[in-house]
This record gives C-alpha cells, structure tokens and sequence, in this order.
C-alpha cells in the first residue's frame, strides 16, 4: 500500500487500483486597470459547464480511487480534458490539444533566495530525492467546480528541506515557464509569467506537494508537466504548473490573479464556503462528472489538517 496523507481514516489497500489497471505584474495592472482587469477575467466565471467529451486515446478505465471522504476519483478523461491552462488558451476543452507537444524533457528549476544551498534540479535530481507517493485530493476551482484527483507527488518540503531555508524565509514564490513558441496564450494580454506564493508554514505543510503524476503516469502537459503545485485546501489556481522558478523570500510575493484583480482574489485564496466571491456564491460545487452539486468544505474538507494555521487571521480579510 502507498503512502498517503494522514487524514483521520486509514484507507484499504483493496481500493487502490493497481497501476497495472490502466493502460497506458504591477505596472501591468497600472497600465490596464481594474475595470479591465474585470473583463479579461470573463473566461474565469462560473457557468455550467458541459461535459467534457470523450475523447478517442487509449484511456484508463474509470478509477477505483477514491479520497477520504469516499469520494470516487475524476475519469482521467475529464482531468486530462478540461484544464485552466492560460498560457495556452482560456478554453479549457482546447488545452490538451494546443498542449500537446509542449517540450518538458529536459527541464530545470532552480530553487534559491533565503537559502543555505541555492541550487539548480534537474527534474532527474528532483525525482531521486525519492520521495513521490500517491494522493488523493479534491481540487476545487474557484469558478464553482471540482474534481478528486489522484496525484502522484511529494511534499514540497522535501524539495525546500534539501536547500536549507534561512530562518529569515517567511514566503516561497514560484514562477511557470515562458515559452512563446510552445504557448500561444501568451500573446494574450495577462501579467506573465504567472506565479504564486505561500507562505513558508504552508509551503512545508504535509498537505503540499509538488506533483509529477496522476493515475499513476506522468503529468500530461495540460496538468502543469513536469512539475507542478497542489495545495489542496487553496483554490485550484494557487497550484502552478510547469515551475521552472522557486523562490524563498522574506516578503510575500506578488501572484497572478491577485495582481489582475485583488478584491477577487487574495494570495491567501483558502476555500471557504462563507466568503462568497464579488460576483458568486462559493457555498456549492459541480463535481465534475456528476449532475449534483456538492457543498463546498470550508478550507476544501482539510480544515482538521490546516485551521490552525489561520488561528490568528480573519478569513474575511486575508481571503
Ligand atoms: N498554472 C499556470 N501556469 N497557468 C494557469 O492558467 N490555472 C490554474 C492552476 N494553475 C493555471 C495554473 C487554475 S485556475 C486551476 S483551476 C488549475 O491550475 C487547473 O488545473 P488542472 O487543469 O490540472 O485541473
């Protein structure tokens, strides 16, 4: 049996499919302005959202994965399927193929700042920390869906535990690739390259990993390959794909949509049913894959793992 996250109940072996199974910036926004800002973000809106189309490639039958709530797993279809990508485009049924050639071998990320040990990885050094195991995580969007996705991955920890963080580090900042050539969502007018933050108590949760995988393959390019984030108590846009950059700061650095629209969105971004959107409600979901909505978990269904770390914040403020 693989490791999991210890989230209260212990989950048999018997419903872990064997791998076998399946087949295979600032002056940006002084430039732009918030009221346009309000525009760009018309693709980031939540609408009902058809189901994402089968598509014809050797895909895994349906998972017998589930997370700890028993939530059954997402189809690989859908995850691989129905992506927020931007650097590539704003619809998300068009992601996979304008992704599908995106280069991810080799590739690098060099990890510095408020470091003993400032170093560049190869994606080769990053797997032979050895590490990865496999998580279940719901991952809710802050457009109004969710999926349960396994993941393969490690806790980010491994990866900062490695460069020896100052005591002087309090944020991690982490940067996505810029490749013109590969992705044509760049020619579009957003504050590129897109970034994220955390801050160092969240980064080095257990809870947070840096993914390689899902279903027990790589990461597809549409997932973020080869290297992505996921802090599955946060809302799905804190998790960064393709990071080339990362980086230990005393301050809290900017990120994406914050800097595009900060009253919608707050670099703290922890889900929370009761701290509705400017322009939605986030009391319910739509798993994908299903015709219900779900009621939306406050902090996504972590809380035992994470409220403490917001003991001394007010969730309406540091949203
Ligand atoms: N990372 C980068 N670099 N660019 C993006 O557009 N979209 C975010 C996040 N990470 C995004 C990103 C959003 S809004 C979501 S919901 C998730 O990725 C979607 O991840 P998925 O496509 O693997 O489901």
């Amino acid at each position: 049996m693989k490791k999991r996250p210890d989230l209260g109940k212990p989950i048999p072996s018997s419903e872990i499919t064997p791998k076998d199974v399946y087949l295979s910036r600032r002056q940006f926004m002084k430039a732009a302005g918030i009221a346009a800002a309000g525009a760009l973000l018309a693709a980031c809106t939540p609408q009902e959202t058809p189901e994402p189309l089968p598509v014809e490639t050797d895909t895994p039958p349906a998972s017998q994965y589930s997370d700890e709530l028993m939530d059954p797993a997402t189809s690989f279809n859908a995850i691989t399927n129905y992506n927020n990508y931007y650097e590539f485009t704003v619809d998300k049924e068009r992601v996979a193929r304008l992704a599908k050639n995106f280069t991810t071998t080799p590739w690098q990320v060099e990890v510095g700042g408020l470091v003993n040990k400032p170093r560049t990885f190869s994606l080769e050094d990053i797997l032979a920390l050895g590490a990865e195991e496999e998580r279940v995580y719901r991952m809710r969007c802050v457009e109004g869906w969710s999926m349960v996705i396994p993941w393969l991955g490690f806790p980010l920890s491994a990866l900062l535990n490695a460069v020896e963080p100052f005591g002087s580090a309090k944020y991690v900042g982490f940067e996505t690739v810029m490749r013109p050539e590969e992705m044509p969502g760049l020619k579009d007018y957003y504050p590129w390259p897109y970034v994220e933050g955390l801050r160092m108590d969240e980064a080095m949760h257990d809870l947070t990993i840096l993914s390689t995988g899902l279903y027990g393959e790589r990461l597809l390019p549409q997932n973020g390959a080869p290297l992505r984030l996921v802090v599955p108590w946060k809302y799905g846009f804190k998790s960064i794909k393709s990071i080339i950059k990362i980086n230990l700061l005393e301050e809290q650095p900017p990120t994406f949509w914050n800097m595009l629209a900060p009253n919608e969105y707050g670099f703290y971004s922890n889900v929370n049913p009761k701290h509705a959107h400017p322009r939605w409600s986030q009391a319910t979901e739509r798993r994908i894959g299903e015709n219900m909505r779900h009621p939306t978990l406050m902090f996504n269904g972590y809380e035992e793992q994470v409220a403490s770390l917001y003991s001394d914040l007010d969730l309406d403020i540091y949203f």
